[in-house]
């Protein structure tokens, strides 16, 4: 019979052999605020639990326009993480075409990706010449509106029910100290804001076909001019919304400070961690109430190519973990985003949720800006916006002319 001892010597040995299999996969991402982190919590924790690996944090601050260029320096410069996040779309292409980025394709075949993520359009946008670069992990729109009932409560009117309402309800919030439009000063939180105006006031196509068909005329022409008078409307109601990240908005409007926030759907991680109520304390319009689309925008992680054997294990681990179903549904409950996969159960869902759920299933979605054009042109659309909710002395004219110019040379 073997000795305790020799017993023991073999199970030491085993942890040792196990150990050096498990490896610390660091993770870079943009998820700072206090819904995003408690959302990113879920993926670290599955992924220790069902793995015998590392969730090694790498979070970055300041939204994905700040992180980004960050990521992309360090994969370029040969200093790659383990995994990193993007949105849905075109991103990360060039990374793609300079061989940078880890080919999914194995796995996801393996895993039948193809007949579990829904719409199938989120798989698309990470594959490039028939191979899947990256795993999506949830939905988000843009086209939301967040009103808090607190900020119309002490103006003595009523929350409003669409974008009309809500531009005749101003002044008296104003007049009851509130600023009527919460905004963050971030670039890509001003063009958020138009996008969102010109798919409920213009409609889907009409976005669709400035920012997928880059249509220069027609951005240029008498329909998105009604949504450059709106856009100059939410820059005077967001004038003293001197405020960065697009979270401090949200908290405005969870404290009764601000009427409303035009944001995507990841605001509702932060009423939830305020411990707020959908219908309660706040009301979420979906397109404005106005056009009710939802837009397939989100996020997806990508798995640099590393030369670590241990690391390219736990990649795919990683990647794994984040589709299975347990995982998506505790993820993007906190996240308050939608699930990429069509067969879990949402049963925990808040009414904002379920709006976008069955936006989904009556199949209104459209595109979102990552998927039409490309990282370069949106650039100088942010910088175009940022410069117009910032000068109140440009007329909507002269910035729709703008406009229509960078369509003109967009990609
Ligand atoms: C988006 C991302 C969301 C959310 C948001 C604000 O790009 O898709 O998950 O985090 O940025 O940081």
């Amino acid at each position: 019979m073997k000795s305790v001892k020799s017993l023991l010597a073999a199970s030491t040995m085993l942890a040792a052999a196990t150990a050096v299999n498990a490896a610390e996969l660091e993770v870079t991402h943009w998820w700072t605020s206090g819904g995003e982190a408690a959302a990113v919590a879920e993926f670290a924790k599955a992924f220790e639990e069902k793995t015998d690996h590392t969730w090694v944090d790498g979070a970055i601050a300041g939204s994905g326009g700040t992180a980004r260029p960050i990521m992309i320096s360090r994969i370029t410069g040969g200093d790659p993480m383990g995994a990193t996040q993007f949105n849905h779309g075109r991103q990360a292409e060039e990374l793609v075409e300079a061989g940078l980025m880890r080919d999914l394709t194995e796995l996801a075949e393996k895993e039948g990706w193809k007949d579990v993520v829904k719409p199938s359009s989120l798989l698309d946008s990470c594959t490039l010449d028939g191979k899947i670069y990256c795993v999506p992990v949830n939905i988000h729109s843009q086209q939301w509106l967040w009103l808090s009932h607190k900020a119309f409560e002490d103006a003595g009117v009523d929350v409003p029910t669409n974008w009309d309402e809500f531009v005749a309800a101003a002044p008296a919030l104003e007049k009851a100290g509130k600023i009527p439009l919460a905004m963050g000063q971030q670039p890509w939180q001003t063009t958020l804001a138009f996008q969102v105006l010109l798919t409920a006031l213009a409609g889907p196509e009409a976005y669709t076909r400035v920012f997928g068909d880059k249509d220069a005329e027609f951005a240029g022409g008498e329909e998105l001019a009604k949504v450059f008078e709106a856009a100059a409307k939410a820059r005077e109601m967001s004038a003293k919304s001197n405020i960065q990240e697009w979270n401090q908005a949200t908290s405005m409007v969870i404290n009764g400070e601000a009427g409303g926030q035009i944001m995507g759907d990841w605001a509702q991680g932060e009423f939830q961690v305020a411990g707020q109520t959908a219908g309660e304390d706040y009301t979420c319009l979906p397109g404005l109430g106005v056009n009710e689309v939802i837009q397939t925008g989100g996020d997806a992680f990508y798995f640099p190519v590393v030369d670590d054997e241990e690391v390219s294990a736990a990649q795919l681990e990683l990647a794994s973990v984040m589709l299975s179903p347990d995982t998506q549904v505790a993820f993007n409950l906190k996240k308050g985003s939608l699930p990429v996969r069509g067969d879990v159960d949402l049963e925990a869902a808040n009414d904002c949720m379920r709006k976008g759920l069955d936006i989904l299933a009556k199949g209104n979605i459209i595109q979102a800006p990552d998927q039409l054009m490309s990282a370069d042109s949106l650039t100088q659309v942010n910088d175009l916006f940022v410069e117009f909710f910032n000068s109140p002395d440009m007329s909507a004219e002269d910035a729709q002319k703008r406009f229509a110019d960078l369509i003109a040379n967009a990609d």
